[in-house]
């Protein structure tokens, strides 16, 4: 049976703990499906040489791609900012990621505990692609 949305939510808070945020403390998980029910997470880590850091949900997604993962029905995104869960709605780049693999459902989870459902054409209408 496929995860339910609730669940892969958990798994996203799960792998933010796990985050490797020593510079900006703020600690960002993801967890990701795929079309064929595969599921997949990754948090981000960051690096002394700051843009060497991996967001969360690239590091998600880019571990599916490389199991052969095409098609992404859903990501779930939580933040832990210092002690307390923050918005945790995704960055430009980790957008056009999401856009590369088709995703159709993007959760986030707020800092007062809310959790948004979006279509990746609101996130980022127009987005770019070849051909
Ligand atoms: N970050 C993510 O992991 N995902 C996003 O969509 C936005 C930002 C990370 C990058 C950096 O490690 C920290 O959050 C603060 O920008």
């Amino acid at each position: 049976m496929n995860i339910t949305d609730p669940e892969l939510v958990e798994l996203a808070r799960t792998a933010a703990r796990n985050a490797y945020a020593p510079y900006s403390k703020f600690r960002v998980g993801s967890a990701v499906v795929t079309k064929d029910g595969r599921v997949f997470t990754g948090s981000n880590i960051e690096n002394a040489a700051y843009p060497s850091s991996v967001c969360a949900e690239a590091n998600a997604i880019t571990t599916a791609a490389a199991e052969g993962a095409r098609r992404i029905q859903t990501v779930a995104v939580a933040c832990i900012d210092g002690a307390s869960e923050a918005d945790a709605y995704p960055c430009g780049n980790c957008r056009q990621i999401m856009n590369e693999f088709k995703v159709q459902k993007v959760i986030v989870t707020t800092g007062t505990g809310e959790i948004h459902q979006h279509t990746l054409a609101e996130l980022l209408p127009h987005g770019f692609r070849l051909t």
